[in-house]
């Protein structure tokens, strides 16, 4: 009975990869993390014991890999719906710095395995320091979740691909469920702007569906892509860290040398490394910095850089031309925007890997869950 529930639960469901079969669960798995954490009428539902950030000043957030470029999303909710301050960082370096800890702050763990070593000494290093442990974990039965005073599952389901998906964007959804639960508690938001962000979060399984659609897109880009060496990821607020999160999947499973930078620090480094032989993937919604970003696009474009601008119908209108290709997303609430362009860093890594033929689901010297130091 055991194996034959093993074999269900490893089955690539028609899929040639198990992370392309992830990637394709996203709009599944997220309405599933939704119906955990959104009651009918709208209301937040957290599992016992609860939090009320009514008694927090502070939130501290730590991981590793894709689950810290989550957190770093999670700053702009915190900060910007929640107004709390927020720190972030990855647990290799925060325990030994020995950060003071506030007993009115939380310290938060993002951990789809909850076994990674270094966010459990992170840990372990807050107990008895920080006012509450929350953990955001994939596996409630992990380490991670044992010992903390919160455990808030992320409902992915199982996550075979060594590189996370599915994990990220659902860790994203119960992120941003928290910090709109934090605005509350907090008394900062009213109800029509609650309304209006739970709305857009019922959204997300419609629109990534059809953000799933870019997929032969991605496939073109993906080829080309597959030539270069070396390829640059921009984005600006709360594109940043999708920018990081694009080129770590591509370094993950392609084995090309990219870099996440945020758009406004090109001019401070990076922009001497572009030619013509450098691609730069820019992620870029018509939102309010949707202005500020297409400027240094262009500074990238007046060196011969081949950019791919990722956007909606409207950014690809007004700055599509002269870049060397596009990839058009559905147009979305801005909140909501980093979960649904998770997708595109996705199938763009994915599709790069397999025009050079490399291992997708399990890439040389990576591990799904790294326990040790
Ligand atoms: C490994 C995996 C990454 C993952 C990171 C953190 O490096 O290859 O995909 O993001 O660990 O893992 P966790 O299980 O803590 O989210």
């Amino acid at each position: 009975r055991t194996i034959q529930l093993d074999a269900a639960r490893i089955d690539k469901g028609g899929h040639k990869h198990f992370m392309s079969k992830e990637i394709a669960e996203q709009p599944t798995v997220i309405a599933q993390a939704l119906g955990h954490y959104l009651s009918g009428d709208g209301a937040i539902a957290l599992p016992e014991p609860g939090i009320d950030f009514a008694g927090v000043d502070r939130l501290t957030m730590v991981a590793c890999g894709t689950a810290y470029y989550a957190c770093l999303s999670a700053k702009h909710w915190f900060e910007q719906i929640a107004r709390m301050p927020v720190d972030v960082d990855v647990a290799s370096e925060f325990r030994y710095r020995e950060p003071p800890l506030p007993d009115r702050t939380a310290a938060l763990f993002v951990s789809q395995s909850g076994e990674t070593a270094d966010t459990l000494a992170a840990l372990r290093f807050c107990q008895g320091k920080a006012g509450s442990i929350l953990s955001v974990v994939n596996v409630p039965e992990s380490s991670i979740a044992r010992e903390s005073d919160l455990v808030l599952p992320i409902h992915a389901g199982v996550e075979v691909g060594v590189a996370s998906t599915k994990a990220y964007s659902c860790q994203l959804t119960v992120l941003l469920i928290l910090a709109l639960k934090a605005a509350q508690d907090r008394g900062v938001i009213g109800p029509d702007e609650f309304a209006d962000h739970v709305s857009a979060l019922r959204g997300i399984p419609s629109v990534m569906s059809e953000a799933l659609g870019i997929a032969d897109n991605a496939r073109r880009m993906g080829e080309k892509i597959s030539q270069a060496r070396d390829v640059l990821f921009l984005g600006r607020g709360q594109m940043f860290p999708l920018a990081l999160e694009g080129a770590l999947k591509l370094k993950e499973i392609s084995y090309i040398h990219a870099e996440g930078y945020a758009s406004g620090e090109l001019k401070h480094g990076p922009i001497a490394l572009v030619d013509q032989n450098v691609p730069i993937v820019v992620m870029a919604p018509r939102d309010r910095l949707f202005d500020k970003t297409v400027s240094n696009m262009q500074e990238v474009m007046a060196r011969k850089g081949k950019v791919i601008l990722i956007s909606d119908a409207r950014g690809i209108e007004e700055a599509g031309e002269g870049t060397f290709g596009t990839i058009l997303m559905p147009t979305v609430q801005e909140v909501v925007s980093p979960i649904l362009y998770a997708v595109p860093a996705q199938l763009l890594a994915y599709y790069t890997a397999i025009a050079k033929g490399t291992d997708v689901d399990q890439p040389r010297n990576l591990a799904k869950s790294v326990t040790v130091e």
